[in-house]
């Protein structure tokens, strides 16, 4: 199949619905902080989350994690709804995986264990069968000279990138990445880009908040700006980020754009 070509129709590479959330809301007391959303992701679709702080998005993805509950509606990874708990929770912490900002490695073991412990425990690989495809993972994103160290021996673009193969070796059929640069120094965060604009090409499901516009050029098949609890607008990153059509995309673009 042909992507390059400026004859594709946007969209066209596109497949199935894989992530689908129908009518959800959420509240944490008083505030209501995801209100009436509606929002399908297809299979190989990068999806760039934007908006001011506070408007919910990291609760997005932590109810597409079912890391947070949901008080309505319904939220289907693959054609099924979230499980409550047990073992199809774990199933589906498998499928959907996550980065957030802080890298959230296991202190105490190398970086070779922290991407093999989930495939051995959960996917049940022999050690040498886990180290293989952990080394392999570790050498898509750059840091396979790495494997042997521990988390603080490596700065904080290698450890996000090591976030990354780990959440890849568990085979997941989305990833969700909430805010995965904003901790880090101006000459790191590229490098985690270069990663996640790779393993975009390649054709992985993507759920990407984060300010980057450059990233959302690059990467992004849509942008999908939230305020208040609410999607506001969605539409191509050409089109959103030239040519906003709320006030309050307006203005939030303004803002990131002044520094
Ligand atoms: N566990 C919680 N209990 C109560 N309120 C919460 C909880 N988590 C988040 N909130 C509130 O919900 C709102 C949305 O938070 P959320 O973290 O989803 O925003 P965000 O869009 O990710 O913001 P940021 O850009 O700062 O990361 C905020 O007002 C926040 O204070
Ligand atoms: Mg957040």
């Amino acid at each position: 199949m042909d992507n390059s070509g400026s004859s594709t129709t946007p969209g066209s590479h596109l497949g199935a619905p894989l992530v689908e959330l129908e009518g959800v809301n959420k509240h944490f007391g008083d505030l209501h902080v995801l209100q009436e959303i509606e929002l399908t992701v297809r299979r190989g679709e990068v999806l760039v989350v934007i908006g001011p702080s506070g408007s919910g998005k990291s609760t997005l993805c932590r109810a597409i994690n079912r890391l947070e509950t949901i008080d309505e509606g319904e939220i289907r990874i693959d054609g099924e709804p979230l499980p409550a708990e047990g073992r199809d929770l774990a199933r589906l912490r498998a499928d959907v995986g996550m980065v957030f900002q802080a890298f959230n490695l296991f202190a105490h073991k190398t970086v070779l264990d922290n991407v093999t412990l989930g495939p051995r425990k959960v996917r049940k690989l022999s050690k040498s069968d886990a180290e293989t495809e952990a080394l392999e993972l570790l050498d898509r994103v750059g840091v396979k000279n790495q494997a042997a160290k521990f988390p603080a021996q490596l700065s904080g673009g290698q450890q996000q990138r090591v976030a990354i193969a780990r959440s890849l070796a568990m085979h997941p059929k989305v990833m969700l990445f909430d805010e995965p640069t904003s901790a880090l120094d101006p000459e790191m965060i590229n490098e985690v880009l270069d990663s996640m604009v790779r393993l975009a090409q390649e054709g992985m499901t993507m759920i990407v908040v984060t300010h980057e516009m450059g990233f959302a050029r690059k990467a992004a098949d849509r942008v999908v700006f939230m305020a208040d609890g609410q999607i506001v607008e969605q539409d191509t990153p050409e089109e959103f980020f030239t040519n906003p059509k709320s006030d309050r995309a307006k203005d939030f673009l303004s803002k990131i754009l002044a520094h």
